[in-house]
């Protein structure tokens, strides 16, 4: 038996709604996964992509995310059910559930990183000292098998908590005081950086493009992974937040402020970075644990550090949970309708599955550092190329098309509160043709299929 039917829950307002997506967008991927992604990618060329990617294919995908979510009032499963019963959309609808498991299972594992240093910096800053200091300290901690899931534990009963509360009461309340406060310190940061002697090195490296490095193809492939991971796109949590949105509130604006507010964090989160890596003389690319190793040594080099220290990683744990939050709802969103289950029981139950799901990946690390499962890729590394470099893209591909060929052209302007203006026209021919090619050609290129 399941209860008689309830009021879906909704957003509080239009702000809360905002605050929500943007709390979903900024997080790891704008300061953690984008630092480490620029710096292994080249820089300023990777950047120019980047931002290509954000405004040409990533924008208009965010847009028909909450189109559809925001019309369909189901989750992402349900979503595509009900708009178009029968027909194979819904499989995207099963790819994002599966990229929700994926994304936050080794989420998890750095968000617990993060909490893992808020204390350290609670307790005095890590013991931290000359050259290498920082670097040895991190590798000793992340490759321990126990620690690390601890704080990953800890994460994920946050997260489970936020979700648990409810959309309103949950979801709503947590991102508004938090991101405004992220946002300042991260300037004040970025400031102190540019003051150090590498700053001109790090500009150079950040907005002086090698063009060279543009021959990689596997570059492309790396700005369009981040330019989804770090939107939320692709994977419908987006159109599960624009599920709780109300009919009468307008959606462009909204998804040029997620879009433009995503971007520019990670934008200030790489002038407060690549500062610190070239003074400290830090390998920019020094993979996943770059944040970690150079924001040690900036607050070790400045008047109040620990202070810093410690502000900053509690607001990058905040920022964790807000998109942890949102990877967790699709899932359980989905689970409670098709199950019948209430919202707390759910909650509990796929965040400790997604635990467990994250133990291999923090494990991976350390002592199964030798397990590679695509590649030469260790677990971590798998789940994310799996997640990011596949489920997300094909994902977004099929969102695209889906609006672009699965609708009416009327009903989409009309849905999307575009109307039928020149923009809603050139946004429906990016999603109908430009984005699913775009998309192909970076996939078939990066991925040697075709070489050019
Ligand atoms: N956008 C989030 C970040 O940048 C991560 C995320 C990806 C959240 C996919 C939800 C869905 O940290
Ligand atoms: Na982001």
């Amino acid at each position: 038996m399941t209860t008689p039917h309830q009021p879906r829950e909704q957003w509080g307002s239009r702000l809360g709604f905002m605050l929500a997506a943007l709390g979903s967008a900024v997080g790891l991927g704008n300061i953690w996964r984008f630092s480490y992604v620029a710096g292994e990618s080249g820089g300023a060329a990777f950047l120019f992509i980047y931002l290509l990617c954000i405004i040409a294919i990533g924008l208009p995908i965010l847009m028909a995310e909450f189109t559809i979510g925001r019309r369909a009032q189901s989750d992402v499963v349900g979503s595509f059910q009900s708009l178009a019963p029968g027909k194979p959309w819904i499989l995207a609808g099963f790819l994002g559930v599966a990229s929700g498991f994926i994304i936050l299972s080794f989420y998890g594992v750095v968000a617990g990183w993060s909490i893992y240093y808020f204390l350290q910096y609670v307790m005095g800053g890590p013991p931290v000292s000359g050259e290498g200091g920082s670097a040895d300290f991190f590798i000793n901690f992340h490759t321990s098998p126990f620690f690390p899931l601890l704080w990953q534990f800890l994460f994920m009963a946050i997260t489970v908590g936020i979700v648990y509360a409810g959309v309103k009461k949950g979801i709503e309340k947590s991102n508004k005081i938090l991101m405004p406060l992220l946002a300042v310190l991260v300037l004040i940061l970025a400031g102190y950086s540019m003051t150090l002697s590498g700053a001109g090195e790090a500009f150079n490296f950040l907005f002086a493009p090698d063009w060279s490095a543009l021959t990689d193809p596997s570059v492309y492939l790396a700005a369009l992974s981040q330019a989804f991971f770090s939107l939320s796109l692709g994977m419908g949590a987006l159109i599960t937040y624009g599920s709780y949105l109300s009919k009468e509130e307008k959606l462009p604006g909204a998804a040029v402020g997620v879009a433009s507010m995503d971007s520019l964090f990670a934008i200030v989160a790489g002038l407060m970075i690549f500062p610190a890596v070239f003074t400290f003389g830090i390998a920019p690319d020094s993979g996943p644990g770059l944040v970690f190793i150079t924001l040690p040594d900036i607050f070790d080099s400045m008047g109040f550090g620990v202070a810093y220290g410690l502000i900053f990683f509690f607001l990058l744990s905040a920022a964790a949970v807000s998109s942890g939050v949102s990877l967790l709802e699709v899932a359980v969103a989905y689970f409670m309708r098709r199950m019948g289950w209430t919202r707390q029981k759910t909650a509990i139950f796929i965040g400790s599955i997604i635990f467990l799901l994250g133990i291999p990946s923090s494990l991976g690390l350390g002592v199964w550092s030798n397990v590679s499962i695509f590649g030469e890729r260790d677990i971590f590394d798998s789940m994310d190329f799996l997640a990011s470099y596949i489920f997300l893209p094909v994902g977004g591909l099929f969102i695209a098309l889906f609006i672009g060929w699965g609708w009416k052209k009327a009903d989409a302007l009309e849905a999307s509160n575009f109307g039928d203006t020149v923009i809603g026209n050139i946004w429906l021919w990016i999603l109908r043709i430009f984005a699913p090619l775009a998309i192909l050609a970076v996939f078939l290129y990066s991925t040697g299929i075709i070489t050019l």
